[in-house]
């Protein structure tokens, strides 16, 4: 129960670390929630023009991911395989979930994306490898981030099974590309109008 919590609350705080805020304010680039979508991902960042700020971005936001999960694995490496899957999904999905409702911003947070292949390339990196596969291969075709990002979430639970990783990280996987697709819910309808933005389109979107 303590590994639990812990899991749960320094996942917690590490996910609501606003790194698309922070990097755009810091580097002169105003507010990112001000532009575009509104949204605080490196997408987003990447509509004020600067690409430094929006890799910063991804980095920071998919990096606070992966370090949750590998404070987790550090902390569990003695227990059992079973506990330390547990407390790794734990901590990846409280990551996940401190990004979509930081507490810094109250309570109004991203869309999960980054720290999703985070948490995925640190619980299980062949599963964040396919699911970073996907979202290149969707990108590079149709030039929508969000579209890229639904069907990676969509298949990265089938990438648990398929590379063999344990039941905890599969609900993790689900878990967040369920939250994913309820955080997408302006950009599916946009999408089915026709109406999303390219990347690199300059087109300002609003919701
Ligand atoms: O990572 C979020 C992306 O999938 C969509 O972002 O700003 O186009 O809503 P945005």
């Amino acid at each position: 129960p303590v590994l639990a919590a812990a899991a749960v609350i320094g996942g917690y705080l590490l996910g609501s670390i606003p790194f698309g805020v922070i990097a755009t304010k810091l580097g002169g680039a105003g507010d990112v929630r001000s532009i575009g979508s509104g949204n605080i991902g490196a997408t987003n960042v990447l509509r004020t023009g600067r690409k430094d700020l929006a890799l910063i971005t991804l980095l920071g936001d998919g990096g606070k991911g992966a370090v949750a999960v590998l404070l987790a694995w550090l902390a569990t490496r003695a227990a059992s395989a079973d506990v330390q899957a547990a407390a790794t999904a734990l901590a990846g999905a409280s990551a996940f979930l401190g990004h979509l409702f930081p507490v810094w911003l109250g309570f109004k947070g991203g869309k999960g994306v980054a720290t999703f292949f985070g948490t995925l390339l640190a619980a299980a990196w062949p599963v964040g490898v396919l699911a970073g596969a996907t979202w290149l291969v969707v990108a590079f075709l149709f030039r929508i981030s969000s579209l890229a990002a639904l069907v990676a979430a969509a298949l990265a639970p089938a990438f648990v099974f398929l590379v063999g990783r344990p039941e905890p990280i599969a609900l993790m996987a689900l878990f967040m590309a369920i939250l994913i697709y309820v955080r997408h819910a302006p950009n599916i309808r946009r999408l089915l109008k026709g109406e999303e933005p390219r990347i690199g389109g300059g087109k300002k979107a609003d919701a």
